[in-house]
């Protein structure tokens, strides 16, 4: 039971409990009236102190699908956080107009910090370079959906995995299920957290570290590609020397395998070429789709009504 429960972190849940969330989603896309309305007179606050597309725009739709309603802010300079307002107090205020509260936060730990003072349960839309759990849902629910199960599969992330916070979320959300392979393709200087690397020793998981994408192509399952985030870097030289390292073009995809697919939390800059979009193995804007789907889950989950 995930009633009236934050989520932070991605091991918050349990794996039967998001297994469950799996099954609620699929439900809901197989029959668009299954829990239409449930969150009727519940209302939802949706802080984003940072830019968003499809976490804010699927949440709300999720709600509103939901019978539901939405309040809230698009970006801080809207918010008294502009005046000065601690995180603690804007959060307080949130929980008593709300009964759920969705943020999105540059500081890694703002949302457990949230979670503390909240009197309503936090769902975490991404803090820094920490972590993106809603985000996880949608790429285990992808996987799901598109091999039948998440087991025995190797898994390719590749970018910027130092501050990619969908990366660090799902790295540690696989590293629960059997037989996983990760290989993390990224320039030295964007290399996986010690701390995600430590943990995989720790749990057994199976994974090393490259630099050419090229080459590890044929082994993956499943290709997760990101974007050099500009908005975390300090120094533009830097930003702009390893932005476009890895771009998957259609010469590089045919040497993947026939059913892999490749995944993308988007928003995309370069590291996809368009031409990649019409390939049956480009599943990015699905599972921004299927986004909605878990979203929707975990909402009529947390408030309550399954
Ligand atoms: N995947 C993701 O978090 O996208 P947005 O930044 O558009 O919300």
């Amino acid at each position: 039971m995930i009633k009236g429960r934050s989520l932070v972190e991605p091991e918050d849940f349990s794996l039967s409990e998001m297994d469950s969330l799996f099954l609620l989603a699929e439900k809901i896309e197989n029959d668009e009236k299954y829990l239409r309305d449930s969150l009727r007179g519940k209302l939802l606050a949706t802080l984003f102190f940072e830019p968003s597309t499809r976490t804010r725009l699927s949440f709300e739709a999720a709600m509103l699908r939901l019978g539901g309603s939405c309040l809230g802010f698009a970006e801080p300079g809207s918010s008294s956080a502009s005046e000065g307002e601690s995180l603690a107090d804007t959060i307080r205020m949130a929980a008593s107009y709300s009964d759920a509260i969705v943020m999105r936060n540059p500081k890694e730990g703002a949302a457990l910090l949230a979670a503390r003072y909240s009197s309503v349960p936090v769902i975490n839309a991404g803090d820094g370079g920490h972590h993106h759990p809603t985000q996880t849902l949608t790429d285990l629910l992808t996987i799901k959906r598109l091999f039948g199960n998440i087991e025995n599969k190797t898994v390719g992330f590749c970018g910027d995995l130092k501050f990619g916070r969908t990366v660090h979320s799902l790295a540690k959300a696989l590293a629960r299920y059997s037989n996983i392979k990760m290989i993390f393709i990224s320039p030295t200087e964007l290399v996986l957290p010690e701390y995600i690397k430590s943990m995989l020793k720790k749990q057994n998981v199976e994974f090393e570290e490259r630099e050419n994408l090229e080459k590890s192509m044929p082994e993956l399952d499943v290709l997760y590609m990101t974007r050099v985030q500009r908005e975390r870097f300090f120094n533009e030289d830097d930003y702009i020397r390893l932005k476009d390292t890895y771009v998957l073009n259609p010469d590089k995809l045919s040497a993947g395998k026939e059913k892999m697919i490749v995944l993308h939390p988007l928003p995309r800059v370069n590291e996809i070429s368009v031409e990649i979009d019409s390939d049956s193995r480009a599943a990015y804007f699905k599972q921004a789709k299927y986004g909605m789907y878990v979203r929707m889950a975990l909402l009529a989950s947390i408030l309550g009504v399954v």
